[in-house]
């Protein structure tokens, strides 16, 4: 997920660029605005956390970029090319080491395994918006 400000720094082509170019496979994108009720279910695990209340505010005070992605492990891929959660360990080259200084306004989600993402996706997509596909040329990568 691109989260808050991203659409508003106009960079959503720039970010999706690095996750394609990694190899992956965009199967589904939806540009949506989420409920407070939404985020709370997503976040839930963080229900309680000091952090918790300002990551709600924070993912629901504007647009968001959803989107589901598909390839060899790519949730480890996905993870490690946003680059570590606290902005101090997140490395230039990684999404969040180039796009942010602030962990709490950190630029994008990334599920962080495949039960969360199989979570996380059949919280935001109906399964006949998941469009999978095959790439000829998916061998050079
Ligand atoms: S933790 O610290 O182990 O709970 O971190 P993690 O499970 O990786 O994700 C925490 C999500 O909350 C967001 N967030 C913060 N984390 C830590 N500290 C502060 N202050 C904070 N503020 C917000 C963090 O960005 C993670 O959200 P996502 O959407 O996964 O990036």
């Amino acid at each position: 997920m691109l989260k808050p400000g991203v659409l508003n720094r106009r960079i959503c082509g720039e970010v999706i660029s690095r996750l394609e170019k990694r190899g992956l496979n965009l199967v589904a994108l939806k540009l949506m605005k989420i409920s407070k009720e939404k985020a709370q279910i997503h976040y839930r695990e963080h229900e309680g956390k000091s952090f918790y209340p300002s990551l709600i505010d924070y993912t629901t005070s504007a647009p968001v970029i959803a989107m589901v992605w598909e390839g060899d492990e790519a949730v480890m891929q996905i993870r490690k090319t946003a680059g570590a959660t606290n902005i101090k360990d997140s490395l230039p080259g990684t999404i969040r080491g180039d796009y942010c200084l602030h962990t709490q306004h950190n630029i994008i989600h990334a599920s962080d395994s495949v039960e969360a993402a199989e979570r996380e996706i059949a919280l935001f997509f109906s399964p006949d918006e998941i469009i999978s596909w095959t790439d000829e040329s998916a061998h050079w990568f």
